[in-house]
């Protein structure tokens, strides 16, 4: 919400009180004087008129985890083991997984509070790149390369993926860069082919890729750089 709204909502200033405010530069944001009405306030915002704190904010979180196979990618299962299960409890309230992962699918999973932040990595419009390492039950051809660029149709969604960029590693191997997360995207593509996916990993999202110090079922922060990177 834009701050000038932030502050009129509040019962203590009519709407010339909180343009004298922001004249004054009595109103701090993250422990920043601020004129600016329009300056975005968030549930993680500290936002204060002098020394009064009008809101504290929340500490936004984001993880870096190394998925292990095995493990559901949600916040709760009556059978499994999930992957908030990886984390410390403190750690674990209020965060989303940003772009869900297969069962046996391992590799860089990213979990947040941030609901702003992990819509513009996950949504297609952003065009953030996902990479794949894929590995096959039966070789990959040199023709699926340029089908993977023209995108398959799926009929459930009733749209054909953006235009992935497949990078032939070996007989049964293969780099994939999508840009969206359909469900089961990758093994619906291979199965364009009926070509099975065996082992699946994800290595990057946008320009953050898996950390090669986290073994599976590890995580860490993500660094300001990456969070500041999406
Ligand atoms: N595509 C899949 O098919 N599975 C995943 O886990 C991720 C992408």
């Amino acid at each position: 919400m834009r701050l000038d709204r932030f502050l009129g909502n509040l019962p203590c200033y009519n709407r010339q009180q909180v343009r004298l405010l922001l004249a004054q530069g009595r109103v701090r944001v993250d422990g920043v004087a601020t004129a600016d009405p329009l300056l975005e306030v968030r549930e993680f915002s500290r936002v204060a008129v002098d020394e009064q704190v009008l809101q504290a904010g929340h500490p936004a979180r984001y993880l870096m985890l190394h998925k292990p196979s095995g493990c559901v990618s949600a916040t709760q299962d009556p059978q499994h083991r999930t992957v908030l299960d990886l984390l410390p409890a403190a750690l674990r309230d209020e965060l989303h997984i940003a772009g869900r992962l297969d069962y046996n699918t391992t590799g860089l999973m990213i979990l947040t509070n941030d609901g702003q932040w992990s819509r513009r990595l996950t949504q297609p419009k952003t065009k953030q790149p996902k990479t794949y390492l894929v590995h096959t039950e039966d070789e990959i051809g040199a023709h699926y390369v340029e089908r993977f660029r023209e995108g398959f149709y799926f009929a459930f969604e009733d749209l054909t993926t953006l235009p992935a960029q497949l990078d032939i590693l070996g007989p049964r191997s293969a780099r994939l860069t999508i840009v969206e997360g359909r469900y089961h995207q990758v093994k619906r593509m291979f199965g364009h082919f009926q070509n099975k996916v065996v082992a699946l990993h994800r290595e990057s999202m946008g320009s953050i890729t898996l950390d090669p110090i986290l073994h599976p079922g590890e995580f860490r922060a993500l660094t300001d750089a990456e969070i500041a990177s999406v």
